[in-house]
């Protein structure tokens, strides 16, 4: 079994992702490994903040590891949330004051595409790695449904009518930009790390 930390706290991401890897790596959560950390995400693009969320364990530990970071992207509000997501509403970073707060700007909006962006950041024997993920759909006018974290019950994917929160971690996972980007990740693994 191979090992990788998962620099996040996120307990909902963490168990996302381990059914992507399959058999053969174990995720870690920066709890699992002892480690107590908030990675501050200061800026302004997800490939910066999931560089040095990975870089920051990296030297901490010396061990393989990846981190990622997500952002709701709405057209019409200009790419808002944006890489801001977590603390739309404040930092708080409440999950029903950011909904509530992306419902109220699109009150008045016809268009209301976006997309969810992930970027993983990988330390691999020390090299860097980015993989993307990226889940096209549309907000809904109300929340639905109670799976889930953040925003996944204002967000339908594409190809889909049901928000995130309506749907099984199997069935979200078909669609999710978090998914793609750890199919990336897991197809490098496979080809460059035995
Ligand atoms: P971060 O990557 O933890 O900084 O997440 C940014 C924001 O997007 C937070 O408010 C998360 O709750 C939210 N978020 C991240 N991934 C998802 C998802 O898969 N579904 C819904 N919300 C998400």
């Amino acid at each position: 079994m191979r090992e990788l930390i998962f620099a996040t706290n996120n307990q909902h991401k963490a168990d996302e992702i381990q059914p992507v890897l399959r058999d053969g790596f174990k995720v870690l959560t920066l709890r699992e490994s002892g480690i107590e950390i908030d990675i501050p995400e200061p800026y302004d693009s997800l490939e910066e903040n999931a560089k040095t969320k990975a870089r920051t364990i990296y030297q901490m530990t010396g061990q393989n590891c990846f981190s990622e970071d997500t952002a709701l992207e709405v057209n019409s509000l200009n790419g808002e949330p944006g890489v801001k997501s977590a603390r739309y509403a404040g930092d708080g970073r409440d999950a029903g004051a950011n909904t509530g707060k992306l419902l109220n700007k699109l009150s008045d909006q016809e268009d209301r595409s976006g997309r969810f962006r992930t970027v993983i950041a990988l330390i691999l024997d020390g090299q860097e790695y980015l993989f993307e993920g990226i889940c096209e759909g549309s907000i809904a006018d109300q929340p639905r449904g109670v799976k889930g974290f953040g925003y996944d019950p204002v967000f339908i994917p594409r190809g889909d009518n049901r928000t995130f929160a309506e749907m099984d971690l199997a069935e979200k996972n078909q669609y999710s930009h978090r998914a793609k980007a750890v199919s990336k990740l897991v197809d490098f693994l496979n080809s460059s790390y035995h």
